[in-house]
C-alpha cells in the first residue's frame, strides 16, 4: 500500500481518489505548512501531492527518504527544483490544460477592470463619496480597436488572445519560438522590446523561469506607452514590482492588473497607494469546477506513480524512473 502526503487541503474528490489507492496523510489543513509539520508526513510517503507555495527544495527532499513523485497541483512548477528531484530520481508533475480557461476569464476581468477602472469606481461608491454621471467623469479606454501584446502565446495566452479578438483587439507576441496558434489568431510574432513599444494591453503567460525572472525591469517598463497596461497573472517575480511600483507612479503607464505578485501574499506598498495597481489575490485558477479537476489531475498521476505506471502529464523523469 502507497502513502500519499498531502501537504494542504485539496477537494475531497481527490482525497478519496487517493485514499482508494493507498493512504493519504494530511490533506486536511490549509496551508502553506512549514516543512517542520510536513516532515512527519513526508518521512512516510511514497508520492508528495503538493501546492504552488510549498518550496519543494533540498530540505523538503531529505524530509521524503522514500519519495518517487511529487504531483503539483498547479500548471507552473517553479516552486520545485527540478534538479534536486532528479538527483534523487524523483519524478515530478504538473497540472496543464485544466485551468487554461478559467485564467484566461480571469486575465479578461483585469483587462477589462483596468481599462474601465472598476476598483476606482468600486471604491469610491463604497467610500460613499458623491458622485453623479458626467461625459468626463471615470473615463476609461476600449478594448476594440487596441493592440493587446501576449509573452507567451502557449495553452493559457493563446485562450487570452481568442477572448482577446472576440472583444475586437489585434494580437502580437513574444515568445522563444513561433507559435502553434499564431496563424489562427492572425497573431504576428515580435521581439519583446518591440512588442512592449507597440502595444496597448501586454499580458503576460510565461512560465517562470531563470530567464523570465524580471522579465520586465525598469527598462522594459520604460518602453511602454504611457497609456498601456500590464496584466500579470502568469507569476510575479517575472515583473520586478519595485520598478513596476515606480513606473506606475511615474506615469510611465497607465495602469497594471496584477493576479501575482513577487514576494506573495505581500504586495509592494507602493503599488497599494495607487488607483491604477488592480490587486487580485492569486484567483487565476479559482474556479470550483477548475480545483477539482486540477486536485484529481494531481491525484491521477500520484497513483499512477506510485504503481509505477506512465504518468498523465510528467515535467520531468528521471533516467531509469521508477526505480525497482
Ligand atoms: C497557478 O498559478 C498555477 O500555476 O496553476
Amino acid at each position: 500500500m502507497s502513502a500519499f502526503a498531502v501537504t494542504s487541503r485539496i477537494p475531497e474528490p481527490a482525497l478519496e481518489l487517493l485514499a482508494a489507492h493507498g493512504t493519504v496523510l494530511g490533506g486536511d489543513r490549509d496551508g502553506p505548512l512549514p516543512l517542520a509539520e510536513l516532515a512527519p508526513l513526508l518521512a512516510e510517503a511514497e508520492v508528495a501531492v503538493t501546492l504552488l507555495f510549498d518550496r519543494v527544495d533540498e530540505d523538503f527532499l531529505t524530509a521524503a527518504p522514500r519519495l518517487c513523485c511529487v504531483c503539483n497541483v498547479a500548471v507552473g512548477y517553479d516552486n520545485v527544483d527540478l534538479e534536486a528531484a532528479a538527483r534523487r530520481g524523483v519524478a515530478v508533475t504538473n497540472t496543464p490544460g485544466v485551468l487554461d480557461d478559467a485564467t484566461a476569464d480571469l486575465t479578461m476581468a483585469l483587462l477589462l477592470a483596468a481599462a474601465r477602472r472598476l476598483g476606482e469606481g468600486e471604491r469610491l461608491i463604497r467610500a460613499g463619496q458623491p458622485w453623479a454621471w458626467g461625459m468626463g467623469f471615470m473615463l476609461g479606454s476600449d478594448l476594440a480597436g487596441k493592440r493587446l501584446g501576449i509573452v507567451g502565446l502557449g495553452a493559457i495566452g493563446s485562450r487570452v488572445a481568442r477572448r482577446a479578438r472576440s472583444f475586437g483587439m489585434s494580437i502580437t507576441y513574444s515568445g522563444r519560438r513561433e507559435s502553434p496558434f499564431a496563424a489562427e489568431l492572425e497573431a504576428e510574432r515580435q521581439e519583446l522590446d518591440d512588442l512592449l513599444r507597440d502595444s496597448d494591453f501586454v499580458s503576460l503567460h510565461c512560465p517562470l523561469t531563470a530567464e523570465t525572472r524580471h522579465l520586465l525591469g525598469a527598462r522594459e517598463l520604460g518602453l511602454m506607452k504611457p497609456s498601456a497596461v500590464l496584466v500579470n497573472t502568469a507569476r510575479g517575480p517575472v515583473v520586478d514590482e519595485a520598478a513596476l511600483a515606480e513606473a506606475l507612479r511615474a506615469g510611465q503607464l497607465r495602469a497594471a492588473a496584477l493576479d501575482v505578485f513577487e514576494h506573495e501574499p505581500a504586495v509592494h506598498p507602493g503599488l497599494l497607494e495607487l488607483d491604477q495597481a488592480v490587486l487580485l489575490p492569486h484567483l487565476g485558477s479559482a474556479t470550483v469546477e477548475t480545483r477539482l479537476a486540477m486536485a484529481k489531475l494531481a491525484a491521477e498521476n500520484a497513483i499512477a506513480a506510485a504503481s509505477g505506471a506512465e504518468l498523465p502529464t510528467p515535467v520531468s523523469v528521471p533516467e531509469g524512473w521508477p526505480a525497482a
